[in-house]
């Protein structure tokens, strides 16, 4: 049988647009937000525009109603002009320029700084009504240590002593409204870690609101739902998550969540033609350039022969791509069947951190994007020429 997109032949879409292509499911990602809402009915949800910034799809996730969390000035326009509403979107920055905080000021969104000496550059440019410190809790959790962005040695947030100096001198620079944020990991899979997140969050807030006599208007746990890539993970029970925390959330603040992967991740499928069969190595057309995942993090990432879903497993065999490197490679030693020269592979849940983190490295232009619903397509990103 041959693999399908929504109800798209893959074959096809190859033929149509050319390879390497991202397609991406737009019924998947409706029914991801439906999840979502449906399992944290009272948590503002700020989709993570670096996940996956192309304009369709922003454009799609808006018309849901959600939020945006944007790291810089360049996500922030990009949400903007996708129709987010700006009042339920977070600038949530690592070593922004002014420039970054400036056109967050002028978009009005929620200011969060993971730093205090930000803050003090910021009220150079101008004071915002509301602001919002990312505190890094002292642990993380991610699938790749390149993912987990909480605990020691990392470079984000500040640690609780700093976090209360930073909202002391918020106050005495007549910020009234106030916000707490953190983020500790990406692509989590353990139900219980979120849980743990409202738990720790909740009691540093206490402590913070005890000393410094404020009120929280919201409390933001970040981002960090996984999605199962390999055979052996399991699906996170969004519902179950979701309950158990409106159990334990005593807070009236305003509770946040940033999920980017989440949304998107399952939805993209990257479609790639087999190039060169040599020894035990397949060469496809897509490189490290293209997806990067693998590369960086020796992610695995399901791989199938779109030609023939149900072929026999004939072979464990290498697949790599046409770039100068040795971690230019999707799968080694991967249970494959028979390949031929001209073949399509899918590779599948590329929709997250995939053509975003796509580069020009080795003249290898950046793909072509595809949205699919039900049989109809349409190019959302044309392939990028020299
Ligand atoms: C501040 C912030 N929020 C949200 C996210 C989204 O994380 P995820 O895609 O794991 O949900 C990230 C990802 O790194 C992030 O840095």
């Amino acid at each position: 049988m041959e693999f399908r997109i929504g109800d798209c032949s893959s074959l096809e879409l190859a033929k149509i647009y050319g390879t390497p292509l991202y397609v991406y499911d737009k019924i998947m990602i409706l029914q991801r937000i439906k999840e979502l809402k449906e399992a944290f009915p009272n948590v503002q949800i700020c989709y993570a525009v670096k996940a996956n910034s192309n304009p369709e799809i922003l454009k799609l996730i808006a018309a849901e109603g959600l939020g945006a969390d944007c790291s810089n000035r360049i996500e922030l326009e990009y949400a903007r002009r996708a129709g987010f509403d700006m009042s339920k979107c977070i600038f949530t920055s690592v070593n922004p320029k002014n420039e970054d905080l400036e056109k967050a000021l002028e978009l009005d969104v929620l200011i969060n700084l993971d730093d205090i000496s930000i803050f003090k550059r910021l009220v150079k440019i101008g004071t915002p009504d509301k602001i919002c410190f990312r505190i890094n809790p002292g642990f993380g959790k991610g699938k790749f240590p390149g993912i987990v962005v909480g605990g020691h040695g990392t470079k984000f947030g500040m640690n609780e002593d700093l976090t209360l100096e930073a909202f002391k001198l918020a106050k005495s620079f007549g910020v009234k409204r106030f916000g707490i944020h953190m983020m500790t990991g990406s692509c989590v899979l353990n139900e219980e870690y979120f849980e743990e997140l409202t738990l720790v969050i909740q009691d540093i807030v206490e402590r913070l609101e005890k000393t410094l006599d404020i009120k929280f208007e919201s409390i933001d746990i970040g981002g960090g739902l996984g999605v199962p890539y390999e055979k052996h993970e399991r699906k996170l029970n969004l519902k179950s998550i979701g309950d158990k925390i409106s159990i334990i959330y005593k807070h009236p603040a305003k509770l946040i969540m940033e999920p980017g992967r989440f949304i998107v991740a399952e939805s993209g499928t990257l479609l790639t033609e087999v190039t060169t069969i040599k020894n035990n190595f397949i060469g496809i057309d897509a490189g490290m350039s293209t997806l990067l995942r693998p590369a960086l993090y020796g992610a695995y990432h399901p791989i199938i022969l779109a030609n023939n879903t149900e072929a026999e497993f004939v072979q464990e065999i290498n697949i790599v791509g046409p770039i100068c490197e040795n971690t230019d490679f999707f799968a080694k030693n991967r249970a494959m069947p028979k390949i031929n020269e001209g073949d399509i592979l899918a590779i599948q849940v590329v929709g997250a951190y995939g053509f975003v983190m796509a580069s020009q490295y080795n003249g290898i232009l950046r793909p072509a994007e595809v949205l699919v619903e039900h049989s109809e397509h349409k190019l959302i990103r044309e392939r990028e020429l020299i």
